[in-house]
């Protein structure tokens, strides 16, 4: 018997009222969900701007936010007025964020395959760092810098040979990677000495991303050691550990605040000899929490003794994470939150294939029906940013609900949308 959803899955501004039904910083989700319609994101907008200032207090000013995890106009100007910059992985995503007005001093610009072309926008812009991924990322540099002149500041980034204990397709900081200059084998340092020759890059730091979901400090704390021994004797003023810091998306989850990650890992760089600025990039602490999806229930089919498939009208096109990763996630039914969630479903989504389900093992009261409003929390991150267009399934909307206001900041798609770029 599961007790009713515990607040610390919630985003901060989640409140009860005396019937059980619960609001987002004021706005009822269930009115939500008959105003915007479902599947719906909803964003807890003091939500975000708290984790953004918790880690520009971990990190100081300049910290990024990961776009990747959720990017749109709204996002940005956020995270850039909270103090953080934003790291792009790609031109769509360097795109956005110019569309949005973020001037490109705010942006550092990833990606481990970055086409000539996204390089010369992130050069137009005026990024304020690219991180080099690899030596055909150099040569293009320096077919550029002879092009247009400019030498942008640069950090390498290094592949520290740590396991990060996360799901295989988001591990990134062992040897056998597609990421980074790998430090055992001496590309690294090659690397630097490239980089220190050429006049088309200015080298000012080194950067280290072992992985996402990461729950173990310890984990960040080996990159460390390793970063430091590499980079010390190289005297350069910046160094980046990254993201992945993991967000708790069940019960029994216990993951590190920013604020503890933080001090960690700054305690690490100062026992290990760093002298360089450190800093960071979080996306999934930043947005996860924020946000819970609300879904309508169409279909319950009973298995006797087997188990009961609940069905909604989204589904993994608007999270594929349980298909991709195994993710598990919580649900509950936003007009009675206090009710103990004693009924065990499988919820499912829309989809023409088994593998579409959002929570593998769910509970909710037992009085669920069709009809009811039901959600899933801790979708702020890999959710929205990920989604799809799989069977023509339309793209939920974004809202932001702040001070018993509700703004929609990305609409949701329409039928013509799908065809708007055939020809
Ligand atoms: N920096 C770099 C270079 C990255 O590759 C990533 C994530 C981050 C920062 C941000 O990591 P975060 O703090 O969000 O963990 N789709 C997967 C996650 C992929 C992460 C890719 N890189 C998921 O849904 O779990």
């Amino acid at each position: 018997m599961a007790n009713p959803i515990p607040s610390r899955l919630l985003p901060d501004n989640t409140s009860i009222d005396e019937n059980g039904s619960g609001s987002i910083a004021g706005c009822n989700l269930v009115e939500l969900a008959e105003e915007y319609g479902t599947p719906l994101f909803v964003y807890d907008e003091n939500h975000l701007r708290a984790r953004c200032r918790e880690a520009v207090k971990a990190f100081g000013e300049g910290v990024a936010y990961a776009g990747k995890a959720f990017l749109c106009g709204a996002m940005s100007r956020l995270v850039v007025e909270e103090g953080m910059n934003i790291d792009v992985a790609t031109g769509g995503e360097l795109y956005m964020a110019l569309h949005a007005g973020i001037d490109g001093s705010r942006l550092i610009m990833h990606g481990n395959n970055k086409s000539e072309s996204e390089l010369r926008m992130a050069l137009e812009a005026g990024v304020s760092r690219i991180v080099v991924d690899s030596f055909d990322e150099l040569e293009r540099l320096q077919i550029l810098h002879k092009e247009t002149g400019i030498s942008p500041k640069i950090l390498l980034r290094i592949t520290p040979g740590v396991e990060a204990h996360t799901h295989e397709f988001i591990s990134t900081g062992q040897d056998d990677s597609k990421f980074g200059f790998t430090v055992s084998t001496g590309l690294a340092l090659e690397a630097v000495e490239r980089a220190v020759k050429t006049e088309a890059v200015e080298l000012v730091g080194i950067h280290a991303h072992i992985g996402s979901q990461v729950f173990k400090v310890d984990s960040f704390i080996r990159a460390v050691e390793v970063m430091a021994e590499f980079s010390n004797p190289l005297e350069l003023p910046e160094l980046s550990i990254g993201g992945g810091l993991g967000v708790s998306y069940l019960e029994e989850d216990h993951a590190p605040s920013i604020t503890e990650w933080g001090e960690a890992v700054q305690t690490a760089c100062a026992q290990t000899g760093i002298k360089a600025k450190v800093t960071a990039e979080p996306g999934r602490a930043i947005a996860a929490a924020a946000a819970i999806t609300l879904y309508r229930i169409g279909t319950i089919k009973e298995l006797e003794g087997l188990r009961t498939y609940v069905a909604v009208d989204g589904g993994m096109s608007d999270n594929p994470r349980p298909v991709l990763y195994g993710s598990g996630y919580e649900t509950f039914l936003p007009r009675s939150m206090d009710k103990k969630r004693d009924r065990s479903i499988r919820m499912v989504g829309k989809h023409c294939e088994s593998g579409d389900l959002l929570v593998r093992e769910g509970w909710i009261p037992s009085d669920v029906a069709i009809g009811d409003v039901i959600a899933t929390p801790v979708t702020g991150a890999y959710g929205h940013s990920m989604g799809s267009n799989y069977n023509q399934v339309l793209r939920p909307p974004v809202i932001f609900v702040k001070d018993g206001e509700a703004t929609e900041v990305v609409a949701r798609e329409t039928f013509p949308d799908l065809v708007r770029r055939e020809r």
